[in-house]
């Protein structure tokens, strides 16, 4: 038997959560995010299970050439466009979706496509995230020099971000809508674009984001983009569980400390699991004592520091618990937006993190 790391990916469960995408946002178009390996899930995997949807977004051009290596026709979309004149030819050749968030990008378009090129562009408006794209009064001039360089490379999407969705009562996101409205209004009178705004928080929190294409991340894998809200409360399944197997228990006295800083002492003569997962495997380092992990199944927290390859487990409340015992680090049951916030993280970070030694098991 090999060292006991496993992540299991239900890929039912990625296809259901499209279905609530579809529910929710009826009338749209879906741009299925699955940038960095699908957060962490796979991404030729999760592009074939999520043959349903209308588009893939992904972060760079290895991404996009990856997919369509592997067969995958649908549209995709470069999200932060490109990265330098050379990706060009490679966006042509493999027919991919462009965002322009820069005017390096718009003078790399106008230096470098030929006149016969033709390429889908997805202008980007800042709408007060302040992280990537035009701003309200440069845009008409952008849309003017991109109608120029070629007939065909017309902007046909605008889209924009929206920083603080997952946050219903917070107020920039109605202020990004207003924003983007009033763009699209005075943009109308110069061409007819489509549109797009929502990511997977704007579409489960903030109907009015839902235009002609919406783009979910997050929600396919399961996991709730809204504060205070968890997955159930949309119907959405987890996709990856995390496993490992009780490896060894070791049977300590009261004032034994373990691990590495001995920074957990035990208050009892007790028993302690040690499982074979760590951050070598993505477990996050700062997960702090008391954060939730399952026995078969059953509740247990983390003591100790995280090592590399092994975490600690507090066995009082299971003594039957043994070696080669099953232990779920998060999935199924037990919500990664918990261990998450135990460890001062949030769960994207978590499952965008699993590592390469990790096997992955599709269910
Ligand atoms: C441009 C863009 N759209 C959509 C998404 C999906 O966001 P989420 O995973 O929060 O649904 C992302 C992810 O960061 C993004 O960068």
């Amino acid at each position: 038997m090999s060292r006991p790391a496993w992540a299991e990916i239900d890929l039912a469960a990625l296809r259901h959560n499209l279905n609530i995408v579809r529910r929710a946002a009826p009338s749209s178009h879906i741009v299925a995010v699955i940038k960095a390996n699908a957060y962490g899930h796979g991404i030729v995997r999760a592009a074939k299970a999520l043959s349903d949807t209308d588009a893939f977004g992904v972060a760079s051009i290895d991404e996009a050439v990856q997919l369509r290596e592997a067969g995958i026709s649908q549209r995709i979309v470069l999200l932060e466009g490109v990265f330098g004149p050379d990706e060009l030819e490679l966006v042509a050749k493999y027919n991919l979706d462009l965002v322009v968030h820069n005017l390096a990008q718009v003078e790399m378009l106008e230096q470098g496509l030929a006149s016969n090129n033709t390429m889908s562009i997805w202008l980007k408006l800042d709408t007060c995230m302040h992280r990537l794209g035009f701003s309200v009064d440069m845009l008409p001039g952008i849309v003017e020099r991109l109608q120029k360089i070629s007939n065909t490379t017309t902007p046909a999407i605008l889209m924009t971000h929206l920083a603080n969705a997952d946050d219903l009562q917070d107020k920039l996101t109605a202020i990004q809508l207003e924003c983007f409205n009033a763009t699209v209004k005075k943009l109308g009178q110069q061409q007819k674009l489509e549109t797009s705004i929502a990511n997977s928080a704007g579409i489960l929190g903030w109907p009015a984001s839902h235009t002609d294409w919406v783009r979910p991340g997050i929600m396919l894998y399961g996991i709730s983009p809204i504060s205070g809200k968890t997955a159930k409360d949309f119907d959405l399944q987890a996709v990856m569980s995390v496993k490992s197997k009780l490896i060894d228990i070791q049977t300590l006295k009261k004032g034994d400390a373990i691990g590495y800083g001995g920074t957990w002492v035990c208050p009892e003569d007790m028993r302690v699991g040690v499982v074979a997962f760590g951050y070598g495997d993505g477990y996050p380092r700062h997960a702090k004592n008391g954060t939730p992990l399952l026995i078969n199944n059953k509740r247990a927290s983390l003591i100790g520091r995280v090592s590399m390859d092994m975490i600690t487990v507090d066995l009082r409340d299971h003594p039957d618990a043994k070696a080669g015992d099953e232990v779920e680090l998060w999935g199924k049951s037990l919500a990664v937006e918990d261990v998450a916030r135990s460890a001062d993280t949030i769960a994207y970070e978590l499952v965008c993190g699993i590592t390469q030694r990790v096997k992955y098991i599709e269910i």
